[in-house]
């Protein structure tokens, strides 16, 4: 009984946390809207890492994502290219920049990034900007990133839970643990917790916290690097992996078509509901 009534407070701290959250992101949403036009991009990328380190001489660099793996990918050059990646994780961080001494990351970016424009120029392919062109990458008017907030609604979760792509633990029975984890302080570890799934926006904030990665990178961490995992290992249709697949218009039309397909086929037309161990009459 006391139990009940704790989980019932539980579950409604947890309902005004997450609608408290929804609304927040809705007044985001709008924000966002209103300061990016469609016609922008959702690959943009500002490149500021050394304003950490005092003031810039000069503009942030440009640098579309998707431009660059819509070309490199065709000539069969993968993520790796640009990203290290560890344990089947790629690491966010373009070559070794993050762990670069302040005084060398200029020199680092300049010898990637430049290196590999004059390289491709040499050999005639398509490319970009060339030592010397430096304005058109430290662009002082880029075009504004236009960037469609992507998250887990109730039919594209389910199409995770439901996936034979992501497997089932036998412990478990179900997968949940693949995605969802809670926080040990004392052992400074991330744990599973059966029935305690919830939303990650409670601990990844907009912002990095001390030891706690923002949503952005939690969710580019775990998202986008399970999508190209599979993608890797020949599974098709497993996620976006590119930008505009879960950031773009099209994208997400796409992608809002297929949950439409996939709520058709189901009894009722109705998403399971998610058992989590609560009885299923009160
Ligand atoms: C291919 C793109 C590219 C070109 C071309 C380029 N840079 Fe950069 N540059 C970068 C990147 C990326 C950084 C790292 C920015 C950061 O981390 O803040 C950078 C950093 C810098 C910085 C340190 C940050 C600052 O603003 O104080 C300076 C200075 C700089 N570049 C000058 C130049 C000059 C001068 C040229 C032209 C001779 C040039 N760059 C050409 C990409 C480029
Ligand atoms: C030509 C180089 C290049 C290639 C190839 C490349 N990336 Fe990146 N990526 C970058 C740069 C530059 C950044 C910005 C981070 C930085 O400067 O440290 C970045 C950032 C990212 C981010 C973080 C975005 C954010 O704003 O938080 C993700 C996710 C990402 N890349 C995924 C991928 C994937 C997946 C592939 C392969 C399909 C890929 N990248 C290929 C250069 C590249
Ligand atoms: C592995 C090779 C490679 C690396 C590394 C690379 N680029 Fe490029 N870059 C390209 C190619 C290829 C294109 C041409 C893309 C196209 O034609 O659409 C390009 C185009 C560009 C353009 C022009 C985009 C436009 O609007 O036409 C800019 C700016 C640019 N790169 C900046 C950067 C910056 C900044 C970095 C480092 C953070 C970087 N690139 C690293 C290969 C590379
Ligand atoms: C592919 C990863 C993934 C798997 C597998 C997964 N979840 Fe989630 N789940 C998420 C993410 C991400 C969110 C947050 C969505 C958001 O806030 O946009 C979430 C949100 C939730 C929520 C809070 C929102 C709600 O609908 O009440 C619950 C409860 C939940 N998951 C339970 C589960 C259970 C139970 C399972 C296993 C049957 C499971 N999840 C499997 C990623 C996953
Ligand atoms: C109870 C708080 C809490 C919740 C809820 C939570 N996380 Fe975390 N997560 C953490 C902490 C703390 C760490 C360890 C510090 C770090 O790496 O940010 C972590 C680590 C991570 C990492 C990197 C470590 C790894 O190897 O997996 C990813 C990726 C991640 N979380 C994604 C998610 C996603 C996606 C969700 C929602 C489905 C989620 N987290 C829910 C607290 C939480
Ligand atoms: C453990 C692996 C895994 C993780 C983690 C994961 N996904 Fe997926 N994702 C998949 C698989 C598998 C599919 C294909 C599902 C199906 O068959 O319907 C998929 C499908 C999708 C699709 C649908 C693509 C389409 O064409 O309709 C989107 C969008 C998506 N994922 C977004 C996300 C986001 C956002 C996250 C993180 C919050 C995430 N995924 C985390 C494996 C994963
Ligand atoms: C598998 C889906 C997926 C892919 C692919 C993806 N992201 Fe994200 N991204 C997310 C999720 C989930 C969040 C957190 C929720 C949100 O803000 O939409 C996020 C958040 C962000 C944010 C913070 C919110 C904002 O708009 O300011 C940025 C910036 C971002 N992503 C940029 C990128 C860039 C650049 C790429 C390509 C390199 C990329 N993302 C690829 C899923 C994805």
């Amino acid at each position: 009984m006391v139990k009940g009534r704790s989980l019932l407070r539980w579950a409604g701290i947890l309902l005004v946390c997450v609608s408290v959250s929804f609304i927040c992101i809705e007044a985001q949403g709008e924000k966002e809207a209103v300061k990016a036009p469609e016609s922008g991009r959702p690959d943009l990328i500002k490149i500021d890492t050394m304003a950490a380190f005092g003031g810039l001489e000069l503009p942030p660099v440009t640098f579309f994502h998707d431009k660059h793996t819509d070309v490199l990918l065709k000539e069969k050059k993968s993520c790796e290219t640009c990203h290290a990646v560890k344990d089947q994780r790629l690491s966010l961080e373009f070559k070794g920049t993050k762990a670069a001494k302040p005084a060398e990351i200029k020199d680092v970016y300049h010898a990637s990034c430049i290196g590999c424009h004059n390289e491709r120029a040499a050999v005639g392919k398509p490319t970009g900007p060339p030592d010397g062109f430096c304005r058109a990458c430290h662009n002082a008017k880029p075009t504004a990133a236009a960037r469609r907030e992507i998250g887990l609604n109730k039919v594209l979760h389910f199409r995770h839970v439901d996936s034979k792509q992501i497997p089932a633990t036998p412990a478990e029975k179900d997968n949940c643990g693949t995605c969802h984890h809670e926080y040990d302080k004392q052992t400074k570890k991330i744990f599973y917790a059966k029935d305690k799934e919830g939303t990650c926006r409670y601990c990844h904030l907009d912002q990095p916290k001390k030891d706690v990665k923002s949503l952005e990178q939690a969710a580019h961490l775990q998202c986008v690097a399970c999508h190209l995992d599979l993608a890797n290992k020949g599974v098709k249709d497993a996620g976006p992996y590119i930008c505009a697949g879960c950031h773009g218009a099209e994208g997400l039309a796409k992608v809002a078509k297929k949950n439409q397909g996939v709520v058709d086929k189901l009894p009722n037309q109705e998403v399971p509901r998610l058992k989590r161990g609560q009885p299923d009459a009160a």
